[in-house]
């Protein structure tokens, strides 16, 4: 019987030398020579292949199916499994609704290496052909997008880009291993922001990239070559925060269920994006097929009375901090215009539908009635009717 979550997340990769219980934070940033195979073998904290950050590594890697590369951000991951990837000259498949920053590394491939990204609507599977040329070599997509919060047909994605002979690659940031692992749905390259619910504290900026060997192997090399790795510290932090996921996860994804349904109810709420309540049959069959255990822990929406209402209602709420980033303990709220997708133009923006009011809400792990109270009180509060009646 192969071991549960929780047991992997606690078990998985830790290999005890003098009896410790937690692997320790190993700052040597070089070892002695030995006898290294290759280049890429002599330990070298540049080198990405020290304990501490092995470690985390391995534990990462049998939670995904595959090999772990943990990256000193998500950015650089999202950058390094694309780089690795891709040729001058060659083309991506992608959605027009990614996270700000991919949307950003999107721009600067096409700038700098002429890499086309084209975009394709993940709602209608039968045009996705029309975008494939000779040149397409990828299709990149967010299992939850950020901030809509659709899901992705990962199994449907996967088994197009194998007719195409297409190399998938998956940012699961918001979708977390716990609710979904790309790899055992036939996508190639899963990747993550571990600053989010893999780390779970909002105390590191990391990233993790998983694959199969080879592939790991060959991101591996170029993080190696132009110096890309993560501090031993923020490794030790990720491997230490990763323990307790589960039970974090299980947690906000229930809350967010009932916090998306009574947002849903509300007068003061014109519209709640979270898969959870997708009414469309489709979105709901992929959403339950993709993701297990739940429907994530983020979700958004747009109050009645535009962006105004929208800054009133997060500045009256007690609980849930106003700051970009999410998957911390800490409940989060932010409006995706002036945070994950702040570094674009206003006219992107709205071509991507991330409108002025539209507020996104990272779910942490405080009691559910007290979250849920939160944004009652803020609801009211924030509504001017309410305060000249
Ligand atoms: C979906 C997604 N991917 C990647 C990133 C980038 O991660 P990092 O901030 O660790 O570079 C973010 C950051 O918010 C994100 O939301």
């Amino acid at each position: 019987m192969s071991p549960g979550l929780q047991t992997q997340l606690v078990h998985g990769g830790e290999e005890s030398r003098d009896g410790e219980l937690v692997p320790p934070i190993h700052r040597s940033s070089t070892y002695e020579l030995g006898e290294p195979e290759s280049f890429d073998d002599i330990r070298y904290i540049r080198l990405n292949n020290t304990p501490t950050q092995r470690a985390v590594e391995r534990k990462l890697g049998l939670l995904e199916g595959g090999d772990a590369l943990v990256t000193p951000s998500g950015t650089s991951a999202i950058w390094l499994a694309l780089e690795a990837t891709l040729e001058p000259g060659d083309e991506v498949l992608a959605p027009l609704r990614v996270y700000g920053g991919t949307k950003k590394i999107f721009d600067s491939l096409r700038h700098r290496e002429s890499i086309g990204v084209h975009t394709v609507d993940l709602t209608r599977p039968e045009t996705w052909a029309e975008a494939v040329t000779e040149k397409t070599k990828v299709f990149y997509v967010e299992t939850i997008s950020n901030p809509w919060m659709l899901v992705a047909d990962l199994e449907r994605i996967a088994a197009f880009a194998k007719e195409h002979s297409l190399v998938t690659i998956v940012d699961n940031t918001l979708a977390t291993p716990v609710l979904c692992r790309p790899l055992a749905m036939g996508i190639d390259i899963s990747l993550h922001s571990a600053s989010k619910a893999l780390n779970g504290h909002s105390d590191v900026v990391a990233g993790a990239i998983i694959a199969a060997p080879e592939t790991t192997l060959r991101i591996r090399k170029v993080a190696n070559r132009v110096g890309i790795c993560p501090d031993p510290e923020a490794c030790y932090l990720l491997n230490r925060g990763m323990k307790t996921m589960g039970l974090r996860v299980a947690q906000q994804t229930a809350t967010a269920m009932e916090l998306a349904r009574m947002l849903a109810a509300h007068e003061g709420v014109a519209s709640v994006s979270y898969p959870g309540l997708a009414t469309d049959p489709v979105e709901r069959e992929i959403a339950s097929r993709t993701l297990s255990g739940g429907f994530g822990t983020l979700l958004s929406f747009v109050p009645t009375g535009g962006v105004a209402r929208a800054q009133r209602l997060i500045a009256a709420l007690r609980y849930a901090r106003e700051a970009p980033s999410l998957g911390g303990a800490e409940m989060l709220v932010c409006r995706p215009a002036t945070t994950s997708h702040a570094g674009l133009e206003p006219a992107v923006r709205e071509a991507m539908g991330v409108t002025e009011d539209m507020v996104r809400v990272s779910v942490g792990i405080e009691t559910a009635e007290d979250v849920l109270e939160d944004f009652r009180q803020a609801l009211e509060k924030s509504d001017r009717r309410l305060q000249t009646a």
